[in-house]
This record gives C-alpha cells, structure tokens and sequence, in this order.
C-alpha cells in the first residue's frame, strides 16, 4: 500500500517537473526564435492587384524594410472581396512575424460593409505601424466629353442611367470615394468591381469603363501622360505633387475629403519583440531618400510620428471605424 502510494507521488513529481521542464523549453525556445528574428523571408500581404496603388507602396516599404531586418520582405498578393479575404487570411496566420498585411481604410470600413465580416480588426491583429498617406483623384475616361468639373458634374447628372463607375470591391477606397461622389452629386451609377485599381485603370485607359476614383500613387503617372481626363483631388487643400489641380471641395463638393492611410498588422499573439522589430524597420523605411523621393513624386506623404506606433494605429483605426460606420450605414450599401 505504502509503496503503491509512493509510486504514484513520484509519479506525480515526475510529470510536473516535466510540465515545468517542457514549458521551460518552450519559453527557451520562443525567446530563442524571437532574438533570432527574422530567420527567413516575410510575407507582406497586399490585399489588391499587383501593379495598383497599396502594392506600389508596399513593394517601396518592403524593399527598404529588407535592409533593416536582413531578410526579403516579399509582397504577396492576395485578393477578393474588396481586401477581406486578405485581412482574414492574416488574421489566421501563424502569429510569429513571418505573414504580414497591409491594408488602407477598408480595414475599418469592412465593418460596417460587411455584415459577415470573419474576422475582428479590433480583437484579431497586433499593430506595427502606419506608413504613408494618399489622395485620390476623380478621373474619367480619355474621350469623357466634359472637360472640366463643372461639365463633369452636368454631365454625370444627365447621364447617370447609363453610366458606370469602377472600383476595387466593397471595402476598397475607390469604392468609397465613389459611394461619396454619389452621395455629394445626387446621382447613382452602375458599379463596375475589379480585383483591385490597376485592372481598373486598364478598363479606364481602354474606355470599358467611365469614372475611376483612385490614388495618387496609382493615377500621377496617368494624369502627367494624358491618358485619362482629371477633375480634381479628394484633399481638403491642394497637393504639392499636383499643384494646379484643384480640391472637388473648392469646385462645389461642400467638406468633400477621402485620404488613404496604410496600416501594417501581424496576426494576433505576434510576440511584442517581433511587432517591435518590424515597427523598427518600416520606420527606417521611412527615411530613406530614395523612399521619401518615390513618395513625394507619387503624392503620397509620410505619416505623422503619432501614427508610426502600434498604439497609434489602433487607435486610428478605431477612430475611422466609428467614423466611416455611420456614413456607410446611412448609405445602405453593404454585403453579406
Ligand atoms: C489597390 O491597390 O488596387 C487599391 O488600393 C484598391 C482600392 O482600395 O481602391
């Protein structure tokens, strides 16, 4: 009896000591895999089309970042429904730095657009940083009989029937840039989706499509080159890449302003060193000459300090969740 009992207390202090040893190992071996970061390429998910607006900026961050982590950061396009296939995609990655996402306003407007959202943008991500922010432009196709936003807007009213307006999906920007236009025009045209604004401004340059709203980042080249007409940024001032171009709020759009912002995320548990270390690296991106250059041609401006924390991001992307929600709620413009 004595001995029975014995065995099953040695028994018992065998298996914690190897409960306390395994953990050991694990912690051991998590903080080993921490400082070691990054051992291998990272996976910087875009949520659009290769060749558009947030992969040219994530392609420009990604190379630099490279530099500061000694590792590719190499950029992964996964698309569908207006960024939320990749943003859920994320949110389900293995939480150790190696897939990140970066993703615009959609991150906050996809909750008040999608009524099935699979994933919380508030509960399911750790917050790196943010990173640039971009105009839109109100652009048409080449032969768009108006030539100026006074003739746009005549035009547009006139025509709505029979007009259409592309954009990258419900949750991206040039979908809500174009829900806004709407709203401030009083008209309603037919949508036209694409995976993401470089197939659009190829259905644009190729007249299959009417009205493109889109960023800088994408259209400066196209606006410079003439081969679409341009009637105005979505900035409340005018932009410095585009000086002579006036503000749709200064030609009649009361308050009219859309700005991209970039956010980068790691899946939820990503370990604080990690989320660090990559804070590290966009920042220093950030500096690079040859980024603020790129940048600066593109029309896009380098985020305030406030903003380059995790801290700060989250608490953006809350502000624009309650921001954006009731505009779109109020529009009745939503999926499943
Ligand atoms: C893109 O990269 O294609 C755009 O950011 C899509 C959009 O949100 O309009």
């Amino acid at each position: 009896m004595e001995t029975k009992v014995n065995l099953r207390r040695n028994f018992l202090a065998f298996g914690a000591t190897a409960a306390v040893a395994a953990i050991a190992a694990l912690t051991a071996g998590s903080a080993l895999a921490q400082a070691v970061y990054p051992s291998r390429p990272i996976s910087l998910v875009v949520p659009f089309a290769a060749g558009g607006p947030t992969d040219v900026v994530a392609r420009t961050l990604g190379q630099f970042m490279s530099k500061t982590l000694g590792q590719p950061v190499v950029v992964e396009n996964k698309l569908g429904a207006g960024g939320t296939v990749a943003a859920n995609y994320v949110s389900k990655a293995a939480p150790d730095g190696y897939t990140l996402l970066i993703h615009h306003n959609g991150m906050a407007t996809s909750t008040a657009l999608y009524r099935k959202l699979p994933y919380n943008p508030l509960t399911d991500f750790e917050y790196i940083s943010q990173a640039v922010d971009v105009p839109m432009t109100l652009l048409a196709r080449k032969d768009f009989p108006a030539n100026n936003f006074q003739e746009f807007a005549a035009y547009v009213k006139s025509h709505q029937a029979t007009m259409n307006l592309g954009n990258a999906g419900l949750g991206a920007v040039s979908q809500l840039c174009g829900m806004m236009l709407e709203r401030s025009m009083g008209v309603k045209l037919t949508s036209v989706p694409f995976s993401g604004t470089a197939p659009a401004m190829n259905a644009l340059l190729g007249g299959q499509i009417d009205i493109l709203c889109d960023q800088t980042t994408q259209t400066i080249p196209q606006i410079k080159g003439g081969g679409v007409k341009f009637y105005g940024v979505t900035t409340r001032n005018r932009i410095k890449a585009l000086p002579d171009a006036p503000t749709l709020s200064e030609q009649g759009l009361k308050d009219f302003e859309v700005i991209v912002w970039h956010g980068i995320y790691a899946p939820k548990g990503t370990p604080k060193a990690v989320v660090d270390k990559v804070n590290a690296a966009v920042r220093a991106a950030l500096k690079e000459p040859d980024v603020l250059k790129r940048m600066a041609e593109l029309g896009a401006e380098i985020a305030p300090d406030s903003k380059l924390s995790p801290e700060g991001l989250q608490t953006w992307l809350k502000a624009e969740i309650d921001r954006w929600g009731p505009i779109i709620k109020a529009g009745g413009t939503y999926a499943d």
